[in-house]
């Protein structure tokens, strides 16, 4: 464990799912736990870093000497992470971000009506990640990828779309890796093509492996 490497680096990490709300008591949501994102801004801080955490909902303890932002809804991650990121060296968007948002949000509690069915209208939220790579200047920028299929073509092209220097792909459908696990399972995909794949461990360890190579890839 390489202590005090990322002294003077500043980090903004995202982390646990957005939730998008129907009406007062209801929201549309996600299955992310926020372990992972957590798991990587403690490690940076504990690394030296200054580390900026924006996270969703997430029943976790905001990490020690870590700037924690909580957050609800996509678009104030999205305002979040804007107002944060011109001052920082690596983005590290570990969210879980809603990708729809209700298109109305009603006033009141929505009742049960005699219809067998209820329509949602759902409209699309901006993509944060790729406004953030539209606007990269210094910023070392990973994605990450939870996949149920095509995992590694999926993650191909999220790195190319959303131009970034790195992302980390899991499948979310394995045993030990995804939603709420302590370990992952993940794969580092980087734009030259290579492909990293990683053994099972915990999300602790992936953090410190996610930042070793992170720091490597922006000194050489
Ligand atoms: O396209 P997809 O959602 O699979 O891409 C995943 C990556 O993009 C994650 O790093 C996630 O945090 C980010 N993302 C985002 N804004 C969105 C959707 C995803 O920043 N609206």
């Amino acid at each position: 464990r390489s202590c005090g490497d990322m002294k003077n680096l500043r980090v903004l990490v995202t982390a646990a799912g957005t939730r998008e709300p129907i009406d007062p008591v209801r929201y549309v949501g996600n299955r992310s736990s926020g372990k992972m994102g957590y798991a990587i801004a403690q490690a940076a801080a504990d690394r030296g870093a200054e580390v900026t955490l924006v996270s969703g909902p997430s029943v976790l303890n905001p990490p020690a000497n870590v700037k924690t932002v909580q957050v609800e809804t996509t678009q104030q991650m999205m305002d979040a992470c804007l107002a944060a990121y011109n001052d920082m060296d690596i983005v590290i968007k570990a969210a879980a971000v809603a990708d729809y948002r209700p298109h109305d949000v009603a006033e009141q509690k929505i009742k049960k009506k005699t219809d067998d069915a209820l329509t949602v209208v759902m409209d699309k939220n901006p993509d944060i990640l790729k406004a953030l790579g539209e606007r990269k200047e210094k910023q070392f920028l990973v994605g990450f990828a939870a996949e149920t299929q095509n995992l590694i073509a999926n993650a191909k092209e999220k790195i190319c779309k959303k131009n970034l220097d790195m992302i980390v792909a899991n499948d979310v459908t394995l045993q030990g890796a995804g939603f709420n696990s302590d370990t992952n399972i993940v794969k580092f995909l980087f734009p030259d093509g290579e492909v990293r794949e990683l053994e099972q461990m915990t999300k602790a360890e992936v953090a410190e492996e996610l930042l070793n190579t992170v720091l490597r890839l922006r000194k050489s």
